[in-house]
């Protein structure tokens, strides 16, 4: 079936306030910028290129649609359109009342005290990354540092292989950047992750071990096994949820930073378990909040006066609400010091992130150890960083001058 919005797809944005695209080119560099002056005019704004979907950009809209799951559904958490393949990550794509059991089934891995566990060895990979930069003028962070470290803390967690890392990224480049627009590029995905997954979670059920991916290939709920395509979807999850969000946050930590060595100096003054530490890095959270989720409209309902129907899409645009004046102070400022802080990056409701431990350690860790080792680096002026647009924004190639 062919959208009204074919003939426009390769069009740039013109209007983000009727005409919205986050996979245009503009939307990587300047989200912050596009939601601020659509806030200015509406509250929400619509396009047609996907189908009909809403982008609001408030705290109070964005938290309506997060919270209410009767009206919005997240069978479809990624925007694309209305006939793209979807296929089950529980419990990400899960619904009240199955949610609640999918999710409990992956808490336990993250809780704070095994996350811990895991930092003193994910401080030794990263200064293991730094140390291959030895001798070196310039360096790419994305490439040769922060798109490794998310990789190995979930491999290290589930027991992924990580030497496969080059596929789960391409994996999530084709979903993210292409799957939203190209149905066959995303039901290619699917196909070779699944077969991926099978062969990880068979290997499990001859070979187990102690890992967490055994648990997930002997998954049960109330006593009855898990189905076998929901085991595939936890492992996908973790898979496309546990890198390539981390890897935005921390990327677009060090762009900032390497623009404010003011703060890096600030920082790397004090020890690592000071509080400065921590509210740089919920800053970075804030600031750059890098994921954006999807939900389906199933019942007729009203945001920020304006009715949606069944079938609509509605961005839940967490990133935009972070950056709304009537919820935080001076949300335009980059604060390191900023303690009241009651930030979305991790969304809110049921589905707030099951990773979210994990991902406060890897972008603590990560920037610490990156600022102790460069605290003058700075951005390299005759090379451009590169954003990923869409759901999960954040740098993919960050060019710098390490200026030791
Ligand atoms: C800075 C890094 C991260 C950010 C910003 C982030 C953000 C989010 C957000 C916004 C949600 C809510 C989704 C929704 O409302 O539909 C979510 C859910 C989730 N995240 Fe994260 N995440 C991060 C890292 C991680 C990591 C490292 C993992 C580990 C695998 C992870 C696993 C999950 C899972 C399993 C869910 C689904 C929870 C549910 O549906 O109940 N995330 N994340």
């Amino acid at each position: 079936m062919a959208y009204e919005t074919d003939h426009i797809d390769s069009d740039l944005v013109t209007d983000w306030i009727n005409d919205w695209d986050w996979l245009d080119p503009n939307w990587g560099p300047n989200a912050i910028e596009i939601w601020n002056s659509v806030r200015e005019e509406c509250p929400m704004a619509s396009t047609e290129r996907y189908g009909r979907a809403f982008m609001p950009v408030t705290m109070e809209a964005v938290s309506q649609v997060a919270n209410d799951t009767e009206n919005f559904s997240s069978v479809w958490v990624g925007l694309a359109r209305p006939d793209a393949p979807r296929q089950p990550a529980p419990p990400i794509t899960s619904d009240p009342p199955d949610h609640k059991d999918h999710r409990r089934l992956l808490l336990p891995a993250f809780n704070p005290r095994r996350v811990a566990a895991m930092e003193q060895e994910l401080r030794e990979y990263c200064r293991g990354l730094i140390a291959q930069l030895e001798g070196l003028e310039f360096a790419d962070a994305a490439e040769q540092y922060t798109q490794h470290i998310p990789v190995h803390g979930i491999c290290q967690l589930t027991g992924i292989p990580e030497e496969d890392a080059d596929l789960f990224r391409d994996w999530i480049y084709r979903n993210f950047q292409l799957g939203p627009k190209d149905n066959a590029v995303r039901t290619q995905v699917y196909t070779e992750m699944t077969a991926y997954i099978d062969a990880l979670l068979q290997d499990r059920l001859d070979n187990p071990t102690d890992d967490m991916l055994t648990g997930i290939a002997n998954a049960e709920i109330d006593g009855k096994e898990v189905e076998w395509q929901l085991k595939v979807g936890y492992v996908r999850l973790l898979i496309v949820a546990g890198i390539d969000t981390t890897w935005s946050a921390l990327g677009s930590g060090l762009w900032h930073f390497a623009q404010n060595n003011d703060e890096v100096a600030r920082l790397v003054a004090v020890p690592d378990d000071d509080l400065l530490w921590q509210t740089a890095s919920e800053e970075v959270l804030r600031y750059y909040a890098p994921v954006t989720m999807a939900r389906k409209v199933v019942a007729a309902t009203e945001v920020a006066g304006c009715p949606v129907y069944p079938g609509d899409q509605m961005l839940a645009t967490l990133p935009a609400a972070n950056h709304d004046p009537a919820a935080f102070d001076s949300p335009e400022v980059f604060d390191i010091t900023r303690t009241k802080n009651r930030h979305l990056a991790f969304g809110l409701g049921i589905h707030r992130c099951v990773g979210s431990n994990l991902a406060r350690m890897e972008l603590l860790v990560g920037i610490q150890e990156w600022l102790r080792a460069f605290p003058n680096y700075s951005l390299d002026p005759n090379n451009e960083t590169t954003w990923a647009p869409g759901q999960i924004r954040g740098p993919r190639g960050i060019p710098v001058k390490l200026n030791r």
